[in-house]
């Protein structure tokens, strides 16, 4: 445990409240107005608090009471709690993607812990976006902080079958689409898929960056894997609001935290969780406010040498509150701890290895042996080749494996829109042994990369059984998906990528083993068909769109802004 740095003049929220002059006066007396005591607030560590609530985010649906939680831990702990909410970016709901807004939250957190007289912050989120958001805005500011993720929700279920989120609805959709389940069983799963508050629970994008989160060292022990529903969640909370006036008072910041192991730490849980493709933007992002690059090769390596080990879907059969029961994050991590930096620094103040101690497996099927895994490496590859010059990503446990080496004639569309259409069309000629390609799906093309990825399957070759062809984008995919889908083609199209060069009929090869996308059309005509392509105009007269697309990094670069990378440099707000 850290020695206590601060003194109380030290706190940063002094310079608000502990002058003597004309606008601390307004200060005091404004806090007074609220109905607050002098004794509340005065000679104690303010923590702002970021909730990321809304009335249409279910998976943040109980942050409301959680905060009261929270604030219970601050106050207890002898600190004041100040409330402060952010955008909440649920996942369902938002349009054309959250992924569009993931870095205005990254920058409302910083600006919203700048301009307010907080010495530290909790911050909750879970719901995608929210986890990388905050923690991006957290590491930029550097004030010591808490990640609090919203936990997952409960099993799904109808018609007596256990239902995990995103999975089962692709999978549910496609046998509606093929005719062999009924539309009553349809609209029971509707009812039965999403019973409670929490985050999806299958190892989505939800639980892939919480756990990276606290894998980073970013979280207390254990935070990850707590469904939202159990009473642990609550205890977390106010566990949160704790240690984070104790973190103040010890001056423990993300800068003290974050380094080369905690990224390679993140990076063997990823792996081992067979965790969302999302994770391979959202870790070089928050990896780059740190200050720690990451090179999108590097989720190759670790796929290789880190087996996956949790066994729950969409790769595996378990949901996330087996995952709790089996003992969670913290079990999954000492299983791995023959691979992780045991040594790297934690928000508890001591190691990532002393939030393991005492902790075991409860179930080797839910958490593997490193010995029985589920899929012994190769969770996840990246491709190069005259297609994707900067890389693209696959999951390849998660594709049948003919596709695993394949060459196939090309099936373009430029447009999502135009392809629903199409993939509709019982006339449309395509057979199983051709490739999909959907471009204009990038950061600047969507615009905000939106999850397009896991293109559906033409109707026509649903009703002959196909369930998986090869599909190439430079769009995302849910962390829910699978299927043989080659994503985040870098640089998109939209950018002058040569995915703008292909058109229907040419022949494409993928061959995972040797880590290649080919297009086989030689560099010249590749480059006149680059040049010559339209892109979609995205040209935004005004608003914040118009900063997106002038200013948001390609995928391989984390689609962060690149005005925003790194942390430091901007001074603190004049007080007067
Ligand atoms: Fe919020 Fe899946 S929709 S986590």
């Amino acid at each position: 445990m850290n020695a206590h740095k601060k003194t109380l003049g030290d706190l940063r929220s002094q310079r608000w409240f502990g002058a003597t002059d004309l606008r601390s006066f307004g200060h005091r007396s404004r806090m007074l107005q609220m109905g607050y005591e002098r004794a509340d607030f005065t000679g104690k560590p303010i923590v702002g608090i970021i909730n990321t609530w809304s009335d249409i985010n279910p998976c943040h649906l109980h942050f409301r009471e959680r905060v009261e939680q929270v604030k219970r831990g601050v106050w207890q702990a002898g600190g004041f709690p100040i409330e402060l909410p952010a955008l909440s970016l649920s996942e369902n709901f938002v349009k054309p993607t959250t992924m569009l807004y993931r870095n205005l939250l990254a920058m409302e957190v910083e600006e919203l812990l700048r301009q307010h007289p907080v010495d530290g912050a909790v911050l909750m989120g879970g719901c995608d976006k929210t986890t990388p958001g905050t923690v991006m805005g957290g590491i930029s500011m550097n004030l010591p902080m808490i990640f609090l993720p919203a936990g997952p929700m409960m099993r799904g279920h109808s018609g007596g079958k256990i239902l995990g989120s995103g999975s089962d609805v692709w999978k549910y959709w496609a046998e509606k689409e093929a005719g062999t389940i009924t539309t009553q069983q349809w609209n029971d799963m509707e009812a039965g898929i999403a019973r409670t508050f929490g985050t999806c629970m299958t190892m989505g994008t939800a639980s892939t960056m919480t756990s990276i989160a606290e894998a980073l060292g970013l979280s207390l022990p254990g935070a990850a894997s707590i469904p939202a529903a159990d009473a642990d969640h609550p205890r977390m909370a106010s566990a949160c609001g704790r240690r984070i006036v104790e973190m103040i008072w010890e001056d423990l910041k993300p800068s003290d935290i974050l380094d080369r192991r905690s990224v390679e730490n993140a990076l063997v849980v990823h792996n081992a969780l067979a965790g969302s493709t999302n994770a391979m933007i959202h870790l070089v992002a928050m990896a780059g406010r740190a200050g720690i690059p990451i090179k999108l090769s590097e989720f190759d390596d670790f796929a290789q040498k880190v087996p996956v080990i949790a066994n729950l879907r969409p790769s595996g059969a378990w949901l996330m509150e087996d995952f709790h029961i089996a003992g969670g994050i913290r079990a999954l991590m000492v299983r791995l701890s023959p691979l992780l930096h045991l040594d790297a620094r934690s928000v508890t103040g001591g190691t990532i290895g002393d939030g393991l101690a005492g902790m075991s497996v409860y179930n080797d099927d839910v958490i593997r042996p490193l010995d029985k895994p589920i899929v012994e490496s190769g969770g996840t590859a990246i491709l190069y080749g005259n297609l994707a010059p900067h890389g693209c990503v696959i999951k390849p446990p998660a594709a049948d494996p003919r596709f695993l080496k394949h060459t196939g004639p090309a099936l373009v569309f430029d447009d999502y829109d135009a392809m629903s259409a199409a993939v509709n069309d019982l006339d449309l000629d395509v057979t199983p042994d051709h490739i999909m390609v959907l471009r204009n799906a990038g950061p600047i093309g969507g615009p905000g990369m939106p999850e397009w990825g896991m293109l559906p399957i033409p109707k026509v070759l649903l009703r002959q059984g196909v369930r998986d062809m090869l599909r190439i984008s430079d769009a995302r995919m849910s962390g829910t998906s699978y299927g043989a889908c080659i994503l985040h083609v870098s640089p998109e199209s939209a950018a002058g990528g040569p995915l703008a060069a292909v058109r229907n009929g040419d022949l494409i090869t993928v061959d995972v083993s040797e880590r290649r996308i080919h297009l086989h059309l030689d560099e010249a005509e590749i480059a006149a068909r680059v040049a010559s392509f339209v892109p979609p105009d995205r040209a935004y007269p005004r608003g914040y769109n118009r900063l997106f697309a002038q200013h948001v990094r390609q995928a391989h670069e984390g689609c962060d802004f690149d005005f925003l990378e790194g942390a430091g440099g901007i001074p603190e707000p004049e007080i007067h």
